[in-house]
């Protein structure tokens, strides 16, 4: 065991708002937009609706280790795993338990949530023999890989690379790998019956460390060198078990492994602290280095939005906004970034302190933020909580960062292309993953798009003639009963004065939703009325402030 970090929440519910895929049926498959298995669509990692990897009997249920090994490398890439932890989780998770699938699965009854009141939530309930144990039927493959599935051992590897194999039905009818004149002493125990001995299976997944040309030399050093295979798994089940707890800061108890591994995306601690004179400072500073206030926003907004609440991956802390490969994510737009931090980079070398990029980025869109509030009649202070450090290249994996770029983003009215799932259910699954609720996501789209914080400048959503104040004109304007809303095309829309005729602005299904949908227009109508004009202002900094601090997980907020 590599080590131990405790932290998990228990949650009550389930995760409705999370995008499992567009699919409504158990094992749909719509996520590919052609056949081959790196067109998965991000973020999704397993191949089929309810399915944790891959199909375990071949793609499409269609046995092919070889077709299998690229499923199998492009899930376990969006899970952040290189080819070597494939194989040693694949092989040291298949070292122990079996498969079960001695019986026909068409008898089993309906899944727990379907079943009968007194089947009392067990569901799945098996009619054949006792309806466990020897009995049990779930993937439909039956068997288990090793010879003694009760405990660790190496035999994975000898049964998998000393034999040969050859495709079999399971009782239940799933394909699955069977060797072919396997010694009797090589054979597991039955895990029921004792003295009886079964056939080892392998899954076509487990075919791939064997047949996948890069997955067999990872196989074949394991094999050779055991001590070896136990540290990569060790490492690797660790990383499994604990990639989604997020930063280091957040391990607790006495066997937090000493040692910092790129995967928990390191950021290194600062030493210096803030006044509150010295933070106005600052600000005045960024307010006039040439920037526009949209720029300012912007950036700080781009910063910050990669935080997932999912694995708590992302975020401003780090300012890894400035390397690769966030730099050229088209959603940063990169040429206006680069201008950005040229310029941030100025008011940083000018300064007595050596304050963090990471918080002059999240500082100049609070200092624009307030500037905007100001143009529309409001005074209000942007809280700013300093102490964000700048991580390197070098402590940056850049390729596992790859699955954070973000493909659309609601809140800067931007899509990279027209995708199977609307832009407003986007719109909801970045909300979600940024820890936000249905107000704060209405509050902060109506701010932003004021601001004229659109990619690429764009005036889709900007229903307001002062564009840089911080008013409520986008929720007054959208609620208003003199303008009808006309389709253009798939995902544009002209906002028609009903009187004249004429077109006053253009939206996406993004703005409309906050019309349309009876909850969101409940509070667009909330932050429309006139007498709201200053809680609008709070309500929005307020939103914008947890998203800026959103992963500072060292200061306990
Ligand atoms: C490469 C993709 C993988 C596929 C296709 C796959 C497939 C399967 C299947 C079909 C079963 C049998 C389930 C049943 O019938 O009860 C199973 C069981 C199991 N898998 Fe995997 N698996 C994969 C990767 C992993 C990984 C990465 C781990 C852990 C690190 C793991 C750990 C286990 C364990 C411990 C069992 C036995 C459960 C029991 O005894 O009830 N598998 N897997």
């Amino acid at each position: 065991i590599f080590g131990f970090g405790g932290g998990r929440e228990d949650i009550w519910h389930p995760e409705e708002d999370v995008y499992w895929g567009s699919e409504s049926e158990w094992l749909g498959k719509s996520r590919y937009e052609d056949h081959n298995s790196e067109s998965l669509e991000n973020p999704l990692a397993a191949v089929q609706m309810g399915l944790i990897y891959v199909n375990p009997e071949g793609v499409d249920g269609n046995p092919d280790p070889l077709k299998t090994a690229q499923d199998v490398r492009t899930t376990f890439k969006r899970m952040a795993m290189n080819d070597e932890e494939t194989v040693a989780l694949t092989a040291g998770g298949h070292t122990v338990g079996k498969a079960h699938g001695n019986g026909d699965a068409s008898k089993l009854g309906p899944e727990p949530e379907g079943a009968p009141i007194d089947d009392q939530g067990f569901g799945w309930k098996n009619p054949a023999g006792k309806g466990n144990a020897e009995d049990t039927v779930s993937s439909g493959l039956e068997g288990a890989w090793t010879t003694t599935p009760d405990r660790w051992n190496h035999t994975y590897f000898h049964l998998l690379l000393n034999y040969e194999w050859e495709l079999k039905k399971s009782p239940a009818g799933a394909w699955q790998w069977e060797p072919v004149n396997i010694k009797e002493e090589d054979k597991p125990f039955d895990a029921h019956i004792p003295g009886v001995r079964q056939n080892p299976i392998m899954t076509d997944a487990d075919m791939a460390m064997k047949m996948d040309p890069e997955y067999r030399k990872i196989s074949e050093r394991f094999y050779k060198d055991p001590a070896y295979f136990e540290e990569v798994f060790a490492r690797a089940w660790f990383k499994l078990t604990h990639r989604d707890l997020g930063p280091r800061s957040r391990y607790l108890g006495p066997e937090v492994p000493k040692e910092e591994l790129i995967w928990q995306d390191p950021v290194p601690t600062v030493d210096y602290s803030l006044s509150e004179a010295e933070i106005d400072e600052i600000k005045t500073k960024l307010l006039n280095c040439g920037l526009s206030p949209a720029e300012l926003i912007n950036t700080a907004w781009d910063s910050a939005r990669t935080f997932r609440c999912s694995d708590y991956r992302g975020g401003a802390n780090g300012a890894r906004i400035r390397l690769a490969p966030q730099k050229d994510w088209e959603g940063n737009e990169p040429k206006r970034l680069q201008k950005v931090l040229e310029k941030i980079s100025e008011v940083r070398s000018g300064l007595s302190k050596k304050v963090s990029m990471a918080d002059l980025i999240v500082l100049g869109g609070s200092a624009a933020i307030e500037k905007a509030a100001e143009k529309a009649g409001i005074t209000v202070r942007v809280p700013f909580l300093p102490g964000r450090g700048d991580a390197t290249q070098e402590m940056t994996d850049a390729e596992s960062f790859e699955v954070l770029e973000p493909l659309h983003d609601g809140y800067r009215n931007w899509l990279k292309k027209q995708y199977s799932v609307q832009p407003e259910e986007l719109l909801l699954d970045k909300t979600q993953l940024l820890g936000l609720t249905a107000p704060e996501m209405t509050v902060l789209i109506g701010g932003m798009r004021v601001l004229g914080t659109n990619h690429g400048g764009t005036k889709h959503g900007v229903f307001t003639e002062r564009e840089g104040a911080l008013t409520n004109d986008f929720f007054v304007n959208l609620t208003d009963m003199r303008y009808s809303w006309q389709p253009v095309s798939e995902n544009l829309y002209n906002i028609v004065d009903r009187t004249s005729g004429t077109t006053k602005w253009t939206a996406t299904r993004v703005d409309l939703v906050f019309g349309s949908n009876s909850i969101l227009r409940a509070y667009a109508e909330f932050y429309a009325q006139d007498d709201n004009k200053e809680k609008f202002v709070n309500d929005f900094v307020k939103a914008w402030v947890k998203v800026m601090n959103a992963d500072r997980f060292d200061k306990n907020i």
